[in-house]
């Protein structure tokens, strides 16, 4: 089984941004526990980070030719603007699971609008970084 991670704009910046919000682990702590859980299972699993929306677009038309059996992604702010991330996700038809860190409904109102919850099988948020996890295990079972 081959899952894709698709970290936003500014999740590179995880330990330096807002810590109050995002906590302290860094993004590189963040790869390291998705590559050991990743292992764990026995799957096989690819991280990619962008703060470009094009280049997001690209890495989700690249996970069809790839045969990816499914996608995690928090698009971070992309999540409240990008119809053109959605529109990927769903020309691609490959099951998707949204993740944020934070609980984005109890933050300010225009990060309540999710454009890939349209599509997403799952959204969960606000669990920190251990929602990454949950979205792998609820796409391999
Ligand atoms: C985020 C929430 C977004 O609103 C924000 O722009 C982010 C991170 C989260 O993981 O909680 O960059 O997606």
């Amino acid at each position: 089984m081959k899952i894709l991670v698709i970290n936003g704009p500014n999740l590179n910046f995880l330990g330096i941004r807002e810590k109050e919000l995002y906590g302290a682990s860094t993004y590189q702590d963040l790869c390291e526990m998705i590559n050991r859980h990743a292992q764990e299972l026995g799957i096989d699993i690819e991280i990619f980070q962008s703060n470009y929306e094009g280049a997001i677009v690209d890495k989700i038309q690249e996970a069809y030719f790839n045969k990816v059996d499914g996608i995690v992604i928090n698009p971070a702010a992309y999540t409240h603007t990008s119809i053109a991330i959605l529109d990927a996700l769903k020309s691609v038809m490959i099951p998707t699971v949204e993740v944020h860190i934070t609980d984005v409904s109890k933050r300010e109102e225009y990060r309540k609008i999710s454009y890939v919850k349209e599509i997403a099988k799952k959204s969960i948020v606000g669990h920190g970084l251990n929602g990454y996890i949950e979205a792998i295990d609820y796409l391999v079972k």
